[in-house]
């Protein structure tokens, strides 16, 4: 169910797509891909590319290229040269599977004497293997080093090797002092000499044969180098650099990410999927206990993508969520978000200051009490942002927001939607949008000083007067209004709000479906008990003719603490246990970014005991399912991330028998 509903948000993904691209030969594209993951949805089938050739589509590969080159210019060398080397190729690879290719009609304009047909299959083979599988997850993704070789690399080389030193210039003083010789003297002469055989017509490293011929197929050179996988940091950086936010990041999806070397924290319209698994990960994903088996979940699935049975104009039936028709105008490009706010030290964007006037009205007259100066003030403050909602070029609504990443929460301060367009769902999606903003830039809550009129919208957007911020971490810091309710809103970090309630309504659905199916199976009818007026007083429920055919099933095979106390008293001693365990050292603390690059594409549902410590003392845990769901999460992550060989692997297992050893002693399970 999970890929299937993958595959209808890359399918919406892709109808923005093609409907904000301006090249004609990537929308053509687009527009291929769009139809081909409808048309796998309607036959519940995996994405099958329908090409006359598959990947690779040249041989040898660039990657096998540039290990031959290493090989061919480098052997000589002693091994920690050769290191260095090697650190310059990898890195040289990894900028080619992220480098965003020019184009067929950009080429032609830059070299206008070029035959442009060759490129242009090329491009279409890289749009639909490369690029667009890396924002759209459900299409099989394919490294660019892996499947093109010689042609398509001689037509990116010359521009890219001027950029990347161009770069590497601009950007000399940021890079770490172990990094700068290596990135400024050894870096182009390494392109250099790269580019000699690239574009040489008799270089043997493009020879099928270079390895038996130059070493006699000694040296197992083939595997050394090979780019990263999924890792968008910087050549010289494991972190990314910071940029300073722009004053507009458009949000709205129909963005096309930008896999370019820039960073730029503002924009968020990358699609952040965390319901859905990727491709790779799902078989191996592990069954749980009682799931529905996954060709049911097929047969259903057929009955409700079919767009017969669901009509687009239904989505806006009385049942419909609030945000729906404001979610699909946004789809059509009737309606666009943007995060703009003024700046001091960047040259004045005219749109955006009209849109900042805009703004300064709709606030003005929809929050009549607050004096129109301070208003003002507040909206071209540079250190405040407005998520701001544009309707045919004009502002109908916003919310203006100050973020304190250091202390962990952005204070909303003024939110409204113009008088004759207020609950249409603005409103809502308006907040959705500020929450997937705030999940990109990691700070998890919202503080406001909400009006007396407007705590019923803040309570439907999940915000409540328990205050979860500590006291000394917003006192001082937030602007306290006298006659307003002060109002919080913790946000998880799984959930992608904008879509959140279409994805539930997808699986209501569902189970609806599977009610109505497993009613029909249980048609019979048993008779009475009569046992009670025996004066039994008592029976197992297990003992009711025909209660199991319903799919009932007796609770859990282990004992479920009804009493909280009891409960967290004995979770605590457990996770306790588990924390002070040999080796629970790897798992104590999030994973940070900058030890595993690519961490958080691969794992969706990250976890670790330190989350876990903090979920338990707010009483998350009420029930042991929950508990034992995150620690089996911590586990299950941490054989899918590291190679069974690795010290982390092993640490998992050991750990894993250990806990399970522990809730079998505290009798949570059978033993
Ligand atoms: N009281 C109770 N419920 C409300 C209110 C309200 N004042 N306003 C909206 N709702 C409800 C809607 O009925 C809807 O509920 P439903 O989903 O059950 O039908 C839900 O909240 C969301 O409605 P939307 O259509 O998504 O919201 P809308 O586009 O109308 O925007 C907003 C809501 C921003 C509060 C708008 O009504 C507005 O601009 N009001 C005037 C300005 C204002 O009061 N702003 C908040 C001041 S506090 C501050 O800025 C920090």
């Amino acid at each position: 169910m999970n890929r299937l509903l993958g595959v209808v948000l890359d399918v919406e993904y892709l109808y923005t797509c093609v409907h904000k691209e301006e090249d004609a030969d990537t929308k053509q594209v687009y527009f291929s891909l769009f139809k081909l993951l409808r048309k796998s949805i309607l036959q519940m089938g995996k994405p099958m590319l329908e090409a006359q050739e598959s990947p690779p589509f040249e041989k040898p590969s660039i990657e096998q290229g540039v290990n031959n080159f290493v090989q061919y210019k480098f052997s000589h060398l002693p091994s920690k040269e050769r290191q260095t080397i090697m650190e310059l190729a990898k890195m040289f690879l990894n900028q080619i599977n992220y480098w965003q290719l020019e184009t067929p009609s950009q080429r032609r304009q830059r070299v206008p004497n070029e035959e442009t047909a060759g490129y242009k299959v090329n491009y279409t083979r890289w749009l639909c293997y490369c690029n667009v599988p890396q924002f759209c997850d459900s299409l099989p993704r394919y490294e660019t080093t892996q499947i093109f070789g010689r042609t398509l690399l001689r037509s990116v080389f010359t521009i890219m090797r001027k950029q990347l030193l161009e770069q590497a210039r601009q950007e000399k003083d940021k890079l770490p002092p172990e990094k700068r010789t290596l990135i400024l003297t050894h870096f182009p002469k390494f392109l250099s000499m790269l580019e000699e055989e690239v574009y040489s017509h008799s270089s043997p490293i493009w020879s099928l044969e270079f390895l038996a011929g130059t070493t006699g197929g000694q040296i197992p050179v083939q595997t050394v180098i090979s780019a990263p996988p999924v890792t968008r940091s910087l050549y010289y950086s494991a972190s990314p650099v910071s940029v300073e936010p722009s004053t507009c990041g458009s949000v709205s999806p129909a963005r096309k990410p930008n896999p370019t070397l820039e960073s730029n924290p503002v924009v968020v319209g990358e699609k952040r999927k965390a319901s859905e698994p990727l491709h790779h990960e799902e078989n191996k994903r592990p069954r749980v206990m009682g799931d529905i088996p996954m060709d049911l979940i097929n047969e259903v699935m057929a009955t409700i993508t079919d767009p017969a049975t669901i009509p687009e104009t239904s989505l806006l039936s009385a049942h419909s969520a609030r945000d729906e028709a404001a979610r699909l105008e946004e789809r059509r490009g009737v309606i666009e978000f943007h995060v703009i706010g003024n700046s001091l030290n960047q040259k004045p964007n005219k749109r955006i200051l009209m849109w900042l006037v805009g703004l300064q009205n709709v606030f003005s007259h929809q929050l009549p009490r607050m004096p129109k100066e301070y208003i003002t003030r507040l909206v071209f403050d540079p250190k405040h942002k407005t998520l701001s909602l544009i309707k045919d070029g004009r502002v109908i609504g916003g919310i203006c927001f100050r973020m304190f990443p250091s202390q962990g929460f952005t204070e909303i301060v003024f939110c409204a939607v113009t008088s004759n367009e207020q609950v249409k769902g603005y409103g809502t999606h308006l907040m959705n949008h500020l929450k997937e903003y705030h999940i990109k830039h990691e700070i998890l809550n919202f503080l406001t000083y909400a009006d007396e009129y407007a705590i019923g919208y803040f309570k439907k957007q999940g915000f409540s007067k328990d205050i979860k911020v500590p006291k000394s971490k917003y006192v001082g810091y937030i602007k306290d209004y006298e006659g307003a309710t002060l109002m919080g809103c913790e946000l998880n970090p799984s959930i992608p709000y904008t879509e959140f309630s279409v994805i539930i309504k997808k699986q209501k659905e569902i189970i609806k479906k599977l009610i109505e199916r497993k009613q029909a199976q249980i048609r019979k009818v048993y008779p009475g008990l009569s046992c009670f007026k025996d004066g039994v007083r008592q029976i197992p429920i297990e003992s009711i003719p025909g209660i199991r055919e319903t799919g009932w099933k007796p609770a859990g095979k282990g004992k479920e603490l009804k009493d909280p106390e009891q409960l967290y008293t004995t979770l605590k001693s457990i996770l306790q246990h588990v924390k002070s365990h040999q080796n629970a050292w790897p798992f104590m603390e999030p994973v940070k970014k900058t030890e595993a690059p690519g961490y958080y594409q691969v794992i969706r549902f990250p976890m670790d005991l330190k989350t876990m410590s903090e979920r338990l003392k707010s009483r998350y845990y009420t029930t042991r399912k929950l508990f034992m769901a995150d620690m089996q999460r911590i586990f299950t992550n941490c054989r899918e991330y590291n190679p069974p060989e690795s010290e982390y692997y092993k640490c998992a297992n050991l750990l894993e028998k250990f806990f399970y050893g522990k809730i079998k002693e505290a009798g949570l399970i059978e033993k």
